[in-house]
């Protein structure tokens, strides 16, 4: 499975941006030991409360960016929708789970995205301000 611990080189500096980040990593931490005691009805309600606080998230940053004209913004807000879509799937799969096998490949998929969006995602503007703040 995924590794979901929280590493230095995620930090955006942003002290409410980093602050949701870990605690996304910890809703996903619960996911993954409801998932290995197969408690799937905690894995559901746990999901929920992970689109609950993805979406509040989401929404947090994206009026930091406007706030801070952010360029690429648009762009962003795209790809939060995504991801959000991408939670929901994973929520109503894991509502259907009947073996294992899926089980595990789920919750790969949805750490990997979780971990996209602070990596992959936030860092691209997070070395967006680094390198405006140098100029
Ligand atoms: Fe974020
Ligand atoms: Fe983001």
């Amino acid at each position: 499975m995924v590794k979901l611990e929280w590493l230095d080189r995620y930090s955006i500096g942003i002290e409410q941006i980093d602050d949701d980040h870990k605690n996304i990593l910890q809703i996903m931490r619960n996911v993954e030991k409801a998932i290995k005691s197969r408690d799937f009805e905690l894995c559901t309600s746990l999901l929920d409360d992970l689109v609950a606080l993805a979406t509040t998230h989401f929404q947090n940053e994206e009026q930091f960016l406007a706030e801070s004209s952010y360029p690429y913004i648009e762009e962003h807000i795209r790809y939060h929708q995504e991801l959000l879509l991408k939670i929901s799937e994973a929520k109503n799969s894991c509502d259907k789970i009947n073996n294992p096998v899926d089980t595990e490949d789920i919750f790969n998929r949805m750490a990997e995205f979780l971990i996209e969006d602070m990596i992959a995602g936030d860092l691209h503007f997070k070395s967006y301000f680094e390198s405006r703040s140098v100029e």
